[in-house]
């Protein structure tokens, strides 16, 4: 099944795979470092067989959204949080309903699941983007 904010107009070989589905936590997130330090370059928030990702930039002050490994939800898991300033964003579209970037969005990655595995374009490589308050990032 196809994840949320997929585009189905991509090749299939334009796509790596980046985990198992079976490897998040459904209705938790994970994020995904590039270098193996700092924080995470971007992040997958799993709901059933549905999974959408996001680039770790919140769109306020540039900066990584999560205060430790992992937790971009809110204790309900409801919602993305930015724990600087609290903003909130829709899992679904991250669009920011609440706090001081409201009516912004974090950048959407066109995931997609195939035969159990997580998969992300090939132009979404550990390295070629994220957020520039990151650390890690060059
Ligand atoms: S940096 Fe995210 S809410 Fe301020």
């Amino acid at each position: 099944m196809a994840g949320a904010n997929e585009s189905c107009t991509d090749a299939p070989e334009a796509y790596r795979p980046l985990c198992g589905l079976d490897e998040l936590p459904d209705g938790g997130a994970r994020g995904f470092c590039s270098s193996g330090q700092g924080s995470d370059d971007f992040f997958v928030v799993r709901r059933g067989d549905t999974v959408v990702g996001y680039r770790n930039c919140c769109p306020h002050n540039g900066v990584a959204l999560e205060y430790r490994k992992d937790m971009f939800l809110n204790a309900a898991g409801t919602d993305i949080v930015c724990y600087a300033h609290g903003a909130h964003f829709d899992v679904a579209t991250g669009y920011c309903t609440y706090g001081p970037c409201a009516g912004e969005s974090l950048e959407a990655l066109p995931i997609r699941i195939e035969q159990g595995r997580v998969m992300i374009p090939r132009t979404i490589a550990w390295g070629s983007g994220g957020c520039p308050g990151n650390k890690g990032w060059s």
